[in-house]
């Protein structure tokens, strides 16, 4: 028997990175896996190369800054399969310009233009809107779900160790992400009497298309190396181990809890 076995999972950004490696897993541990992504063109080739490896996955456009958009992936989702047990809260971009597996969004040679007085306030408003919003939007619609079917159920956001450490020339991303942290520790305690849970990831550096920019360049592996005592970046199946504990009753008596998945960061 899986972990997850007959249960239904929904992950946003479950086309790249972090979401792919945890949709795979889930699916591994006998969960119906729901990927759910912006990039509709990437996601259908995704859900297909997934479901080749075993249980089949399927894929459903949303934009989680949309609130209808994400409506309508969880009604569906709902609709069809009749039950909704995981969520993990994957999407996210690391700066406003970012577009994954797509183009690097370092900016080595003037690190000053990426400080917060520089940058426009649009750019801090799309990082917001999808990394923060986004992720209250997901958790609020699973939580209604999950309340009207009266089943328990866990949510998982992916926060990140730069909701806890600022980042410089990341402003938009580190207060997005201490959002993340804060919001998984309010909703958790005011759904904690129910079958509710929500916990949150804290990665450190790890191995996706988000930190292709940051491996080639020089000066941010320093600064990664100087942060991170293990000395190496994390790896997707790491994260995804972490997703799959907090998604199954392996967890059982953890909620409002950032687990950091971070090669030894923050020990003293
Ligand atoms: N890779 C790391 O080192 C790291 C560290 C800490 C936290 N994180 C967080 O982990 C999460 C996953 O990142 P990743 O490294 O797998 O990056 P990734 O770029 O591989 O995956 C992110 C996914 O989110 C999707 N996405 C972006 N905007 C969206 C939107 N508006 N609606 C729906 N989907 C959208 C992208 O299309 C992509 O598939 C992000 O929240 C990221 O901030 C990553």
């Amino acid at each position: 028997m899986g972990a997850l076995e007959g249960r239904v999972a929904v992950i946003t950004g479950g086309i790249s990175g972090l979401g792919r490696a945890s949709a795979e897993r889930y699916a591994k541990e006998g969960a119906k896996v729901v990927i759910a992504d912006v990039n509709a063109e990437r996601g259908e080739n995704a859900a297909s190369e997934m479901s080749a490896g075993g249980a089949p996955i399927e894929f459903i456009h949303v934009d989680v800054t949309s609130e209808e958009s994400q409506q309508a992936l969880f009604d569906d989702v709902v609709r069809r399969y009749g039950r909704l047990d995981t969520v993990l809260a994957a999407a996210g971009v690391s700066s406003a310009n970012y577009v994954s597996g797509e183009v690097s969004d370092m900016n080595d040679e003037d690190p000053e233009a990426n400080f917060l007085h520089n940058r426009a306030i649009s750019d801090w408003q799309r990082v917001i809107d999808i990394n923060l919003t986004g992720t209250m939007i997901t958790d609020r619609i699973a939580v209604q779900h999950m309340l009207k079917l009266g089943t328990p159920g866990t949510i998982v956001n992916i926060a990140s160790i730069a909701g806890k450490r600022p980042l410089v020339g990341a402003a938009d991303y580190c207060v997005s992400k201490a959002g993340v942290i804060m919001l998984t520790n309010v909703m958790a305690t005011e759904l904690a009497t129910t079958n509710i849970r929500i916990n949150a990831i804290g990665p450190g550096f790890i191995e996706t298309p988000m930190t292709a920019g940051i491996r080639q360049s020089p000066d941010w592996m320093d600064n990664v190396m100087m942060m991170t005592p293990m000395q190496r970046f994390g790896q997707p199946h790491e994260i995804s181990s972490t997703a799959l504990f907090l998604a199954s009753d392996e967890s059982a008596y953890f909620t409002g809890q950032t687990l950091f998945a971070n090669g030894g960061m923050f020990v003293g």
